[in-house]
């Protein structure tokens, strides 16, 4: 696409070694509710892993990576979870989210899991679809800290391995989400 940055000098993605609040802002600004989910009252989990992209010394894209429990169709396995995927509102459009996402998949690859999954609102499911994100079909159970819920927002997944299908079975996540 022409407003994307040519490939021959796509900016390096690195492993950020933490990732605080301030971090978040310096990507998104101050605003109250950048991820447009807190209306939806969910407790969420931290990530562990952290992968970012630094634009003259500025923090501009990051996504995030944590390991989660889960049932699938009754089985207890892990999937990678995805989240925190965020991208500063000037530079958007440009290619980062799919630049600093294939870094964070190319680390999950390496995690053990077979799924990837990860929650958005709607109006994202087609950009995500484009990144190579299938929709789970299907309510998606979650833990909230006064028991399980349906999450309300969109679950996707993706491979981590060649050749794996969609999570065979009805997905629950045996945590709070990420
Ligand atoms: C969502 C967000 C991360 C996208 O960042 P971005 O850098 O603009 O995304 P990219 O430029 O890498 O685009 C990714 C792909 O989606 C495509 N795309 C963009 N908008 C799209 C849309 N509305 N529908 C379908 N595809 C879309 C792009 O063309 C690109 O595909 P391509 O590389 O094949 O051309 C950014 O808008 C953001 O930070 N939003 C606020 C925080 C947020 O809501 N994060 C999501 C949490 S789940």
């Amino acid at each position: 696409m022409a407003d994307h940055m040519s490939p021959a000098s796509p900016p390096a993605v690195e492993r950020l070694t933490r990732y605080t609040k301030a971090d978040q802002g310096e990507i998104l600004g101050d605003s109250p509710d950048p991820f447009g989910v807190d209306g939806y009252g969910l407790t969420w989990l931290p990530k562990e892993d952290h992968f970012g992209v630094r634009l003259e010394g500025r923090l501009v894209a990051h996504t995030g990576l944590l390991r989660l429990p889960v049932s699938i169709g009754g089985a207890r396995t892990d999937v990678v979870g995805v989240g925190g995927v965020a991208v500063a509102p000037d530079l958007r459009g440009r290619g980062l989210a799919r630049l600093v996402m294939t870094a964070a998949l190319d680390h999950a690859r390496t995690m053990g899991p077979q799924h990837g999954i990860l929650f958005c609102r709607l109006p994202l499911v087609s950009l995500y679809q484009r990144l190579g994100w299938r929709v789970v079909e299907g309510d998606v159970q979650v833990e909230q800290p006064d028991g399980v819920v349906v999450m309300p927002l969109q679950t996707m997944w993706t491979p981590l391995r060649d050749g794996v299908t969609r999570p065979p079975g009805e997905l629950r996540l045996l945590s709070f989400p990420m």
